[in-house]
């Protein structure tokens, strides 16, 4: 398998261009199975979680090409209705396709993602939704099979947890239902709102974009449209975390600031630069001494939904937090089994303690943590292991980084260009 191999020391300094989001791009491709005909999407971003979901829409019957970062995909003859447990289990977004095959077909089968290596992440807000818009889902052999008799219904969806797919499953699944559709307690994230942009020029008449209440008028039918996938805020927040983990100045570009307030706000009380424009934003640490530093700092975080910091920059600030000046808690609050970095982190000389969901972190200070063989268990957790090697003294190596691939887009040629000393190998 590949590996990443890190020298650290290097600040970081340049401009890097942010890729579409892989949270938006998996709904939204999922989306084209509910209309026949030519869907263009642009900003796509190449990773092997966006391959896997253009493999399942082939599955599924779609035809597909890439020009790009724009991909066309033709739905006009879908020949299946199900998600074979062998795709699904490499790639839990594959439950995306079940609203949207209902609402097209009133049927689908999709395998049970089961668990990961962050938590159980079950899909009983799911099902519970589909079930309140006339759906019958029932589980048999590790699959789900979920179907209406007939047109589907509006119903009232509430959510106990805001969640993020299970939001766009309800949302898909109801765009063709016969009558109104209200969401309570939705999820808010930017990539939710990507998706119901995408819906509404498909067609859909959709109320409450941004908000934790949406209100679905069903159609009678959808067409095909052009849409355009966000930046990815959480790549744009991990290269932020890296440049006040290492040093320097970068420039994110085709970027959304917006989408980034609640890390920027913790990054601004480490003494971290930021200059922003609507789409562009600037990251620095402070000269001392003729070296760009930001001086260490330990600040606590919550993880929570979106406004909230989220938890898919929890394990990056991890590691800055490491290089702090005091002790820094840590608490995760949206998944179960979110701290497998730091096994790792500590291997390389950071001082973590876990106390069921808060990790307490007593920073060690700058130039402290040593470079090790270190494995990446999934994809937040190998970006936090990266950024610790960009600040390790000595050689850092991480394996297992098709889990990074997941969902960063050429992350080593992005800090190389950087200034970065970083490597795949060949193991
Ligand atoms: C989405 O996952 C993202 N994935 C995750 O990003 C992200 O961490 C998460 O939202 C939270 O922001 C995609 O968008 C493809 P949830 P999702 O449903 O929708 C529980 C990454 O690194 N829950 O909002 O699966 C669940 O276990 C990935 O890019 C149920 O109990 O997350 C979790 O504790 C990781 N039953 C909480 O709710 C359900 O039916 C929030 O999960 C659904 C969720």
């Amino acid at each position: 398998m590949d590996q990443l191999i890190i020298e650290g020391g290097s600040p970081l300094y340049g401009t890097v261009g942010i890729s579409g989001a892989k949270n938006a791009a998996l709904p939204l491709l999922a989306a084209t199975l509910l209309a026949p005909g030519l869907h263009t999407l642009h900003n796509v971003p190449d990773l092997r979680d966006t391959r896997t979901m253009l493999n399942l829409l082939e599955i599924l019957g779609a035809r597909w090409e890439r020009e790009g970062q724009t991909v066309r995909v033709d739905s006009s003859h879908l020949t299946g209705r199900e998600a074979p447990y062998d795709l699904v289990k490499t790639m839990r977004a594959s439950v995306l396709v079940l609203g949207p095959l209902l609402a097209r077909s009133g049927f689908a089968r999709v395998s049970l993602p089961g668990g990961c290596a962050i938590g159980a992440r079950p899909i009983n807000f799911h099902l519970k939704g589909f079930e309140k818009l006339g759906v019958t889902t029932r589980l048999e052999h590790g699959y789900v099979e979920a179907a209406a008799e007939g047109l589907l219904h509006g119903g009232t969806v509430y959510f106990d947890v805001p969640s993020v797919t299970g939001t766009e499953n309800v949302l898909m699944a109801s765009v063709m239902a016969k009558g109104t559709t209200v969401i309570k307690n939705a999820a808010k994230e930017p990539e939710v709102g990507n998706l119901i942009d995408m819906l509404v020029a498909m067609g859909a008449e959709i109320e409450g974009k941004g908000t934790d209440r949406l209100s679905i008028h069903g159609v009678d039918r959808l067409h095909a449209a052009e849409s355009t996938i966000i930046p990815d805020r959480i790549e744009a927040g991990t290269y932020m975390i890296a440049v006040a983990a290492a040093g320097g100045k970068v420039t994110l570009t085709g970027c959304l600031p917006i989408h980034l307030s609640a890390l920027t706000e913790k990054l601004l009380l480490c003494g971290v630069c930021i200059e922003t424009t609507a789409d562009s934003l600037t990251v620095s640490c402070p000269e001392v001494d003729g070296r760009s530093i930001c001086r260490p700092c330990s600040v606590d975080i919550t993880t929570l939904p979106y406004p909230g910091f989220p938890t898919d920059l929890q394990a990056q600030f991890m590691a800055l937090m490491v290089l702090g000046d005091g002790t820094s808690i840590i608490h995760e609050t949206i998944f179960e089994n979110r701290f497998m970095h730091v096994a790792e982190l500590k291997r390389m000389g950071a001082d973590i303690t876990i106390e069921g969901s808060r990790a307490v972190v007593r920073g060690i200070g700058r130039d402290k943590l040593c470079g090790a063989p270190v494995m990446a268990t999934d994809l937040r957790a190998s970006a936090s292991l990266v950024i610790a090697g960009l600040t390790a003294s000595g050689t850092t190596k991480v394996s297992r980084i098709y889990h990074l691939e997941r969902g960063y887009e050429n992350m080593a040629e992005k800090l190389r260009s950087l200034g970065a000393k970083i490597w795949k190998v060949k193991a």
